[in-house]
């Protein structure tokens, strides 16, 4: 058992894609295997499928399980979609390991893919790929949905030219995100975040860059599902932190101070569960609110 408390999480965390190969990877496989996390699998599946089932798809061919970790999720998604071919994309060698004996252990085919080849008709139903994400280099447009469950992309300082590349430097993107990052809640209560601007910014950035990744492997039509820690119902948001997320999702159809950036994503449903999995969370932050809450799985419609 992984002991949170030793875990130097900021520090580990720089190590970018390989965090996970660390002690995170330990902590993260205990997270990952209890109950709370098990049952919130299994119910952002079957979200999946009803969504799936009530946009008239009810039989996708290809599903992305975007940072898959050790395959919890993944095995609840393979069990739900029997005959959808899955691209499992991960960037720690220590979690798809895992990942592939849970798959065997559950009777589900799968095996290791490159990332070029991973969308090929000829390969195992489940593809395991290791790739650092976001990557652009992926195939384009291939698949129906794509699922980013507890999302926890850790970009290394040696990745900020990749993410300059791929939309970070967008000149209306950066417009918009200013003033996001600049603006203060009306009531400073709702800014739980005592975040500086430059730090917000910086996340919000980066935060859009993966949601453009999650887009550019979808088809036109095709549904991402974004399942994130939440404190509360997204219709409980404050208008600003709304407009942040929205932003941040490529989902932002409105105007910022009369400004617009691209919306790349419809937004289309949201759900809220109380969930243990927010001890996640407080294990990172040691923050005590960050002891209540649950998660959200957010739906969203490629443009
Ligand atoms: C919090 S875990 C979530 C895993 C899985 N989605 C789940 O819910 O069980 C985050 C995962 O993202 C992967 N990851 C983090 N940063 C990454 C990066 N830059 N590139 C590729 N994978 C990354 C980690 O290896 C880890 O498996």
């Amino acid at each position: 058992m992984a002991n949170h408390k030793k875990i130097d999480f900021e520090k580990l965390f720089l190590k970018g894609h390989k965090s996970y190969d660390t002690a995170i990877g330990e902590w993260w496989h205990d997270q990952a295997s209890n109950g709370a996390h098990r049952k919130a699998y299994a119910k952002v599946a079957e979200r999946v499928e009803k969504q799936l089932k009530s946009a008239r798809k009810p039989s996708p061919k290809w599903l992305v399980d975007y940072a898959c970790g050790s395959g919890l999720f993944l095995e609840a998604l393979a069990s739900r979609f029997p005959k959808a071919r899955i691209v499992a994309l991960d960037g720690s060698r220590k979690m798809l390991e895992r990942a592939s004996l849970r798959m065997a252990k559950a009777g589900h085919e799968s095996g290791p893919v490159e990332a070029k080849d991973c969308f090929e008709a000829k390969g195992p139903r489940i593809r395991l790929v290791q790739t650092s994400l976001p990557n652009f280099s992926l195939p384009k447009g291939k698949a129906d949905a794509v699922i980013f469950v507890f999302p926890n992309l850790t970009p290394s300082p040696a990745d900020q030219d990749y993410y300059d590349k791929h939309g970070y430097k967008k000149r209306e993107d950066v417009k918009v995100c200013t003033i996001l990052a600049r603006l203060r809640e009306m009531d400073p209560e709702d800014e739980v975040t005592s975040v500086p601007p430059k730090e917000m910014y910086e996340g919000l950035m980066t935060d859009r860059v993966i949601s453009r990744n999650l887009r550019h492997l979808l088809k036109r039509g095709g549904s991402c599902f974004k399942v994130d820690y939440a404190n509360a119902h997204r219709d409980e948001l404050s208008p600003l932190t709304l407009q942040r997320s929205l932003f941040v999702e490529g989902a932002l159809a409105e105007p910022v101070k009369e400004l617009y950036c691209e919306a790349f994503f419809r937004y289309v449903s949201n759900e809220f569960h109380r969930s243990q999995v927010i001890l996640d969370v407080y294990h990172q932050t040691k923050d005590p609110s960050d002891k209540t809450g649950g998660y959200f799985t957010s739906e969203f419609l490629a443009v």
